[in-house]
């Protein structure tokens, strides 16, 4: 097992995740040819994938971005979001791509899409670096998928536990039985 200098294990190592993103960015862009595309990316944990995907996109395309707040603890989704940061480029009859680095319950993406939607969008498909499936209750299909994981809590690309780790370049996983490696800071809501 591989396990990365914080001493987490290593789950995607970052030229595997590369070689899938490259695969995602070349579908994306053969299916949206000659489509006015906006890739909308979920703020935070979709910073590193979206510059990563949209660099192997050939289309050309909107790049825009999306903060979403969710409300419940740590590591658990409500589904109850609010729109914390908003775009002002109209989407009414763009084809719209939301880049997401983490599906886990889907509830999150289900308010989303409903929410853009009402801006009356051509379509709205939905790229994910990760999935775990086993609490999915999005209503949604997910058109471009990185990998399916289990029911991990995962950190890295992008993703973070209270804040930290977004930088690594791969994906580990946070256990529970490394409480060195948990921030103590009690109160903070859940980030994107
Ligand atoms: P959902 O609404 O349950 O699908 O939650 C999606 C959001 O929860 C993601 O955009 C992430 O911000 C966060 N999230 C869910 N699982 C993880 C994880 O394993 N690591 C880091 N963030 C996660």
């Amino acid at each position: 097992m591989q396990k990365n200098r914080l001493g987490m294990r290593v789950l995607l190592p970052a030229d595997r995740i590369q070689a899938r993103v490259a695969q995602l960015g070349q579908q994306i862009g053969a299916d949206y040819a000659g489509l006015p595309l906006t890739a909308i990316g979920m703020l935070k944990g979709c910073f590193v994938f979206m510059a990563d995907l949209v660099r192997q996109i050939e289309a050309p395309l909107h790049v825009d971005f999306i903060e979403v707040s969710s409300y419940g603890d740590d590591t658990i989704s409500s589904g109850v979001v609010k729109i914390a940061k908003d775009f002002k480029h109209s989407i009414a009859g763009q084809h719209v791509l939301l880049v997401e680095d983490i599906i886990d319950t889907g509830l999150t993406l289900n308010t989303l899409i409903e929410i853009l939607q009402a801006r009356k969008p051509a379509s709205v498909r939905i790229a994910a670096l990760l999935v775990k499936s086993q609490k999915q209750q999005l209503r949604y299909p997910i058109d471009y998928r990185g990998f399916d994981i289990e029911d991990d809590f995962v950190v890295g690309y992008g993703m973070d536990f209270r804040g930290r780790y977004r930088n690594l370049d791969h994906v580990a996983v946070l256990e529970e039985s490394q409480p060195e490696l948990f921030p103590p800071v009690p109160g903070q809501q859940l980030e994107g």
